[in-house]
């Protein structure tokens, strides 16, 4: 049992969880190198709350979102959730086997970023809603029907009995999304693990979209993680967030602060890097040298390194610096901060 320092539990808690992908090596496994995809992150989601996770293309967000729906199983460290049956501590979902996994995954689903990929072709829409139901051996028949039905109205697909025996093909991409949220709610999740569900659809249905979110989190109780390359979403739909960088997160504390007072010199050249919307501003150039390149065997210095604009000799020779509360819960990882 953890508990944060002010003695509220936190509804996830994630501590020092690492994802190392192997790659190349031979047969035995000489020459062996490892991805640091995910490489000693930690954070904190509160009942309720949702959090930003955001970074460039390849900095571990999906790897990370897969580790907490135990989409794949961590090289090391922790995923503690409030355990919703004692009402009391927190339970490490890192290392769960078998029935308990089982129970878990109940409590934490994925809404992917592609809907054309992530409904099966084949399933009506009913059998897709209600296929978490049918593996979990959740209700009858007729409660399943009842539950699906009252989803898809939910999630604005209405009437429901014009959608539940279409098939995917028949729907269009918002749509489609909508019916994936329908299908990662249906069990009365406790969280879920929103990865870019905006990103693949029309700019014109995206608020739609994120709205329904919003509104179906606060109205079932649930939590996000959403993550985005965005940071225009990631105000719109997050409390927190949380700036990854090559496998580390490098900056993260409530949202509105940090995108007003970014203090990590790769927050910094993100948020100069946001379009303005306003053709007459003339943007300055990020602050920020080089492409991000691939985690491999990272030597153990700050990730940043290369390409920061105010390195020095310490953060050559120094270990990557500790995320450090700066006040008020916002934390940085950088030794000129
Ligand atoms: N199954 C895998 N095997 C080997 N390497 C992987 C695997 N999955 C991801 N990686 C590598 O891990 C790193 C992080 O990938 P990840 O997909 O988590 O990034 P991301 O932040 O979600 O990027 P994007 O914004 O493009 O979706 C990348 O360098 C990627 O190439
Ligand atoms: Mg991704």
């Amino acid at each position: 049992m953890v508990e944060n320092k002010n003695g509220n539990m936190p509804l996830v808690k994630v501590e020092h969880l690492k994802k190392y992908f192997p790659v190349g090596g031979d047969f035995f496994g000489r020459n062996q190198v490892y991805i640091h995809a995910v490489d000693d992150v930690s954070f904190e989601i509160q009942h309720g709350k949702s959090l930003a996770l955001v970074g460039e293309s390849g900095c571990g967000k999906t790897t990370t979102g897969k580790l907490l729906t135990r989409l794949y199983d961590p090289t090391d460290g922790h995923i503690f959730l409030a355990d919703n049956q004692d009402g009391g501590g927190l339970v490490d979902m890192a290392s769960l086997k078998g029935k308990e996994l089982k129970h878990y995954r109940q409590r934490v689903q994925m809404i992917f970023q592609d809907p054309y990929e992530s409904l099966n072709p084949r399933l009506t829409i009913y059998d897709a809603v209600a296929e978490p139901l049918t593996v979990q051996g959740i209700g009858t028949t007729p409660e399943r029907e009842f539950k699906v039905a009252q989803l898809l109205e939910q999630v604005g697909l209405t009437p429901a009995s014009s959608f539940m025996f279409r098939y995917p093909h028949e729907l269009s991409g918002g749509q489609r999304q909508r019916v994936a949220i329908a299908r990662a709610l249906v069990i009365n999740p406790d969280f879920i693990v929103a990865d870019e569900p905006t990103s693949m659809l029309d700019v014109s249905i995206r608020t739609g979209v994120m709205n329904l979110m919003s509104e179906l989190a606060q109205k079932l109780n649930v939590s996000y993680l959403y993550i985005t390359h965005d940071l225009a979403v990631a105000r719109y739909s997050s409390d927190d967030i949380a700036v990854m960088y090559m496998g580390k997160v490098v900056e993260r504390g409530n949202t509105e602060e940090v995108l007003a007072n970014p203090l990590h010199p790769y927050t910094r050249a993100l948020i100069s890097a946001v379009p303005i919307p306003d053709p007459m501003y003339k943007r300055p150039d990020p602050a920020i040298l080089g492409s991000i390149s691939k985690p491999i065997n990272p030597k153990p210095r700050c990730r940043f390194y290369d390409r920061c604009p105010l390195a020095v000799k310490v953060c050559e020779e120094s270990l990557h610096p500790p995320l450090e509360d700066k006040g008020d819960g916002h934390y940085v990882a950088c030794y000129l901060v």
